[in-house]
């Protein structure tokens, strides 16, 4: 099976996973990227059965409104049974590196919102030590180089990613290079940098259920 066809099956498999807990009332925390973008496609035909959703990105929210499903502020909503979204990478105890699309604070607002935080992502997202993907950094501008010289500090090859800028006006750094063997500390560590808003480690709140696209089939797996 091709990637693309990997992810239209956790797509798929996300479908069903939530599809019986819709309810007149439901908003669901929707994130971003091209496995969510699938997603979001199958969840056109779903879209009288629940109120809404809260996006994590403006692509996101463009995409659901071009399906008439209604979007909705996070600070109206409150909290969403579900978030669902992809990942970089992924471990056995679920902890991710986000932000590929550099919507990682935004997602990491909406997942904490979340009871449920439903990962989908094709197999080859699945590792056993996160890190071989280059861990993004969003930072306000006039700290970059403060931050970057601080990730060196601790092991990182910062790289600014040029010409992007996020939904929030920031900029991104992604670490090269950069190991993680404590995904839990090394997220609260980065956060403590002045100037970061946040890290696209998503340990402290990682997902609740993985949806791992296989040439077997959809595996559902649970935190280690
Ligand atoms: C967006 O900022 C990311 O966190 C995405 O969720 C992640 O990059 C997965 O994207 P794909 O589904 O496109 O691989």
């Amino acid at each position: 099976m091709t990637q693309d066809e990997l992810k239209d099956a956790v797509a798929a498999a996300a479908i069903e996973e939530i599809r019986p807990r819709l309810a007149g009332d439901t908003l669901l925390g929707i994130g971003t990227g091209s496995t969510t973008n699938r997603f979001i496609d199958r969840l056109a035909a779903l879209r009288h059965d629940f109120r809404g959703a809260v996006a994590s990105s403006e692509a996101s929210a463009e995409r659901l409104r071009g399906h008439g499903i209604e979007v909705f502020e996070l600070n109206e909503a409150g909290s969403v049974p579900f978030y669902i979204d992809g990942a970089d990478e992924v471990n056995a105890h679920l902890h991710m590196i986000k932000g590929g699309g550099a919507a990682l604070t935004r997602e990491k607002v909406v997942a904490a919102c979340a009871e449920r935080f439903i990962c989908i992502a094709d197999a080859s997202k699945r590792v056993e030590r996160l890190g071989h993907y280059p861990l993004p950094v969003e930072v306000i501008p006039m700290a970059r180089s403060y931050v970057a010289r601080e990730l060196v500090k601790l092991g990182a090859d910062p790289v600014y990613r040029q010409g992007v800028v996020t939904d929030n006006g920031n900029q991104i750094i992604d670490c090269f290079e950069f190991m993680i063997d404590d995904p839990e500390a090394m997220e609260a560590r980065l956060n403590a940098i002045v100037g970061v808003v946040t890290n696209g480690l998503f340990a402290a709140r990682g997902a609740d259920v993985l949806l791992l696209g296989t040439a077997q089939g959809v595996e559902r797996l649970l935190p280690a």
